[in-house]
């Protein structure tokens, strides 16, 4: 028996397209959202309003005609970032917000922020512009145990760049830990602070990574926790609460790049996220919070109405076909796999 959840129309607030072959190879898998949040970490960074706008034409140019997608640059902060360029890129409607890496933290962070005091007259530029921050939560210190690098960045950066500048509203990316929920829970008053979750931290904990074999599809930063943090992460993400919201994270790597001695991070899930998040929210029976999580919680955040337009999503008895991988060029980039069947689909409603 069919099952129907219209809902309006989802965003994406956290998205890696790339760039090239791979570009046009994944964006269509994200066309059917209406906005997304595109990340800048491309090898060189989108750095300046003017690399976001061309960024911004070879997206456009990538998406299928009639497509529903928004693209919502970012810039890359480094330590040379000029105030005056992402307040005015700010202004003129080109980028929604600006991602902070940490220098080293995930792929393609090279150019990241090693001294906060550098970038402090950027940060209370965007403060008094009203330009959220995006930041990857990781510390790099290799000190840190990798499980414990989330937590460490909150105590040791976010809470304290936060304190320094006041009023400066921050987005908190594929959070992993109950650590990171509660912080965020803690300073969402105002909308001063939201979270993004992604869909596969809402399935996967560490062990899918490595117990009885090494898993490297299921490899992405920051990466998987124990179970009792997927467990808060689920509760929050259904809570229907304002500061959380979905940033897939969705961030392709060929297969060749991936399988390696040294593999790299990232789960590809644009094909089947919405298929995905609507089996868990059944699974938990909060399917009536997933339109809040998808689709109500960012543009709020973002101070952006939210997507006039429906999507339905339809469940089968059958289970739905996705292709296990997609080919980019010469390259294949293998699709999410959730570990069980799916039975959602999206639709246009
Ligand atoms: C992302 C990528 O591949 O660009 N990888 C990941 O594991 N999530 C970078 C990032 O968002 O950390
Ligand atoms: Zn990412």
């Amino acid at each position: 028996m069919n099952k129907f959840l219209t809902i309006r129309r989802p965003d994406d607030w956290h998205l890696h397209l790339r760039d090239d072959e791979m570009l046009n190879a994944v964006t269509p898998h994200s066309a059917d959202f209406g906005r997304a949040i595109i990340m800048p970490n491309l090898v060189p960074p989108v750095v300046t309003g003017g690399q976001a706008r061309d960024y911004r034409a070879r997206i456009r140019a990538a998406l299928p005609e009639g497509a529903a997608l928004k693209p919502l640059m970012t810039l890359y902060l480094t330590e040379t970032t000029d105030p005056a360029d992402v307040v005015a890129a700010h202004a003129e409607g080109l980028i929604a917000a600006v991602k902070l890496y940490p220098a080293g933290a995930t792929t393609n962070s090279a150019s990241g922020v090693t001294d906060f005091d550098k970038v402090r007259p950027v940060l209370e530029a965007m403060a008094e512009a009203g330009v959220p921050l995006c930041v990857h939560g990781e510390v790099t210190d290799p000190a840190v145990d990798i499980f414990d690098r989330e937590a460490v960045f909150i105590e040791r950066v976010l809470d304290p760049v936060r304190r320094a500048t006041p009023g400066l509203r921050v987005v908190m990316e594929h959070i992993t830990t109950a650590d990171g929920i509660a912080y965020v829970r803690e300073n969402a008053a105002d909308a001063a602070m939201g979270g993004t979750i992604t869909t596969h931290h809402l399935v996967i904990n560490r062990n899918a990574i490595l117990a009885g074999g090494i898993r490297p599809h299921y490899y992405c930063l920051p990466v998987a926790k124990r179970e009792t943090h997927r467990l808060a992460l689920r509760e929050a993400a259904m809570s229907g609460q304002g500061p959380f919201f979905l940033g897939t994270d969705s961030a392709p790597h060929p297969d060749r790049a991936k399988l390696q001695p040294c593999g790299c991070a990232g789960c590809f899930t644009a094909p089947n996220t919405m298929s995905i998040l609507a089996q868990v929210f059944e699974e938990d029976g909060k399917l009536e919070t997933l339109e809040a999580f998808a689709s109500l919680n960012g543009p709020a955040f973002y101070r952006l109405p939210p997507n006039e337009d429906r999507v339905t999503l339809r469940r089968q008895d059958e289970p739905i076909r996705y292709p296990e991988t997609i080919t980019a060029g010469e390259e294949t980039v293998t699709v999410f796999d959730p570990g069980f069947d799916l039975h959602w689909q999206m639709e246009p409603a």
